[in-house]
């Protein structure tokens, strides 16, 4: 959806001389102006209550930067992803992630055949399989129920089911052992096995390529760890599945394509742990959970498909962060959630905004000469409060943050819930202490000495969005993840990048199955390598003896 180049929109300029106009905006002086700030700036959407008061902006902000997202096409973007167009320009492909949790009846074409039948059909297949597995009806090769579960698969192949268990672990079977191995380090494969009995292990390899050299590879050594158990081929099959879109691979591998879960070139992988690369989860969640999740993911999908724009929660985050990223300057957001259970919420988010959007040419090709994608990073609030917090609040970057909290404690807790209250204090604390700060003439009441009143002042203006949900249900944590999708979606159409390839990522693993061979022994020729690289070749094999 190209529509001339970004930074050349009247829209654009529009916004370049707000941005100067409203100079040092201060929040205090926008709350003093408006005592109904706290509660206009807020939406509620599904369970998710946003607070955006704590931001940068006015009414006229908020206006520029949803005439910027009208100028750029991107509500037709939209709608051409969910009409199953094939946005994904690069590869030429659907994006369809949101077909994956769209109810039975509903109608979702790809080259004119309606989808939903197969997505359900799998699903029904997961079901079936979670059921077996957790009724303890599936049994391994001795006949022995399967209590441990290892999931192989790396990026969007691990990073979902791997978040959303330690998120949704209250609402887990706590009977079944859960590992998500990744690293191609034979240190993560050896942790998930070492105190485990093959007899009772179940490994699910997801990958949706099956050819991801770390995750085949990992497959791999599982597969010998089976038969060195075993002695016997006819193991695998009760120790394996797969969960891919590539049957021949997954065949040649040596799963049975029976014990294969599938899943559609439309689906990309950061966005895939609502098709089959989720079984892992199902099978701890339940396929009740399961499917309440992907009601969750659907109901905001269908809030960003029809809200409009001034209560489009989505289109108001990615507005949000475009107006830091080009107008404000800001290399970095924070997500900082006061949910312990949300440590791996952040490492999730890494890969769905930087692998989508860390892009630098435009839909035509051309160098784009506007920021686009930021660091993401953070983890739970309140270790952070006492490790990187202080740069957020004293250094010299502005840093945007989303703190993501929870009124009622997680189920569950029994006698540790009674600390949930001094955790939600600490985020609304910090919130505030990130808006407001302390003023020099508040520092110096306290009889500071004067040479230290400049080092306990607080500018404040460090802005944030308060996301509040009653529960952290499996339903809240779709509606969660998919606000977060379509916030990537909108600020890649205004980029006009193409948010759903990756072809960044693709060097290295060429680079790597170039160099492995110039590891081992006998094999040491360098000369085509370059210096700094062929050095440390060289150190390591001597390291190694060889
Ligand atoms: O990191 C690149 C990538 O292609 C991701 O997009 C993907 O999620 C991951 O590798 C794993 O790929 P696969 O599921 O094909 O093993």
């Amino acid at each position: 959806m190209s529509q001339g180049r970004l930074n050349q929109l009247p829209e654009w300029a529009a916004l370049a001389k707000h941005r100067a106009e409203l100079g040092e905006v201060h929040l205090r002086d926008l709350f003093a102006e408006d005592p109904e700030r706290g509660t206009k700036y807020s939406l509620q959407v599904g369970d998710l209550y946003l607070d955006y008061g704590k931001h940068l902006v006015t009414g006229e902000t908020l206006g520029l930067l949803r005439d910027l997202a009208a100028a750029r096409g991107v509500a037709q973007l939209r709608d051409a992803m969910f009409h199953g167009d094939k946005i994904n320009f690069t590869e030429h492909r659907a994006v369809l992630h949101t077909a994956l949790r769209a109810p039975r009846d509903s109608v979702v074409e790809v080259d004119g055949e309606n989808v939903v039948p197969k997505v359900h059909a799998v699903l029904d297949r997961m079901a079936a399989f979670a059921d077996r597995i957790r009724s303890g009806e599936w049994t391994g090769f001795t006949g022995e129920r399967i209590t441990t579960i290892v999931n192989i698969g790396i990026g969007g192949s691990d990073l979902g089911p791997a978040m959303a268990y330690e998120v949704l672990r209250g609402y887990t079977d706590r009977g079944l052992e859960m590992h998500f191995v990744s690293n191609v380090d034979g240190a993560d494969l050896y942790e998930a096995v070492r105190a485990a009995d093959p007899a009772t292990t179940l490994f699910i390899v997801s990958s949706k390529t099956f050819t991801t050299i770390e995750t085949i590879t990992n497959a791999t050594a599982a597969r010998q760890w089976i038969l060195d158990a075993f002695g016997d081929d006819a193991a695998v099959a009760k120790h394996f599945v797969a969960v891919s879109t590539n049957a021949g691979e997954v065949a040649k591998f040596g799963i049975d394509t029976t014990n294969m879960f599938e899943f559609w070139d439309w689906v990309g992988g950061r966005y895939s742990y609502d098709s089959a690369i989720g079984l892992s989860l199902m099978i701890a969640l339940g396929p009740d959970g399961f499917r309440e999740m992907l009601d969750g993911f659907h109901a905001m999908d269908e809030h960003f498909r029809t809200a409009p724009p001034e209560q489009n929660a989505p289109l108001l985050l990615g507005l949000l962060g475009i107006w830091y990223r080009n107008f404000h300057d800001a290399q970095t957001h924070a997500v900082l959630p006061y949910s312990h259970y949300l440590s791996r919420f952040t490492a999730y988010l890494q890969q769905l905004d930087m692998e989508s959007n860390g892009k630098y040419v435009d839909h035509d090709g051309r160098p784009v000469d506007w920021q686009t994608g930021p660091v993401v990073w953070g983890t739970p609030g309140t270790n952070g409060q006492h490790a990187y917090y202080q740069l957020i609040h004293q250094g010299t970057m502005l840093i945007p943050a989303d703190l993501i909290g929870f009124a009622q404690p997680a189920p569950g807790l029994g006698v540790f819930a009674d600390q949930h209250d001094l955790l939600m204090a600490n985020l609304f604390a910090q919130g505030q202490a990130l808006a407001f700060g302390k003023t020099s003439e508040e520092v110096a009441a306290e009889e500071v000495p004067a040479e230290e009143v400049p080092h306990r002042t607080f500018r404040g203006d460090r802005p944030t969005t308060t996301i509040l949900a009653d529960k952290l249900t499996p339903s809240v944590l779709g509606q969660l993840i998919a606000l977060y999708e379509h916030k990537v979606f909108v600020q890649g159409a205004i980029w006009d990048i193409d948010s759903f390839d990756q072809w960044g990522v693709e060097l290295g693993k060429v680079l790597a199955k170039r160099i492995e061979p110039a590891l081992t022994a006998g094999a040491g020729d360098t000369s085509a390598l370059d210096s700094s690289t062929a050095a440390l070749v060289n150190r390591y094999r001597a390291q190694r003896g060889r």
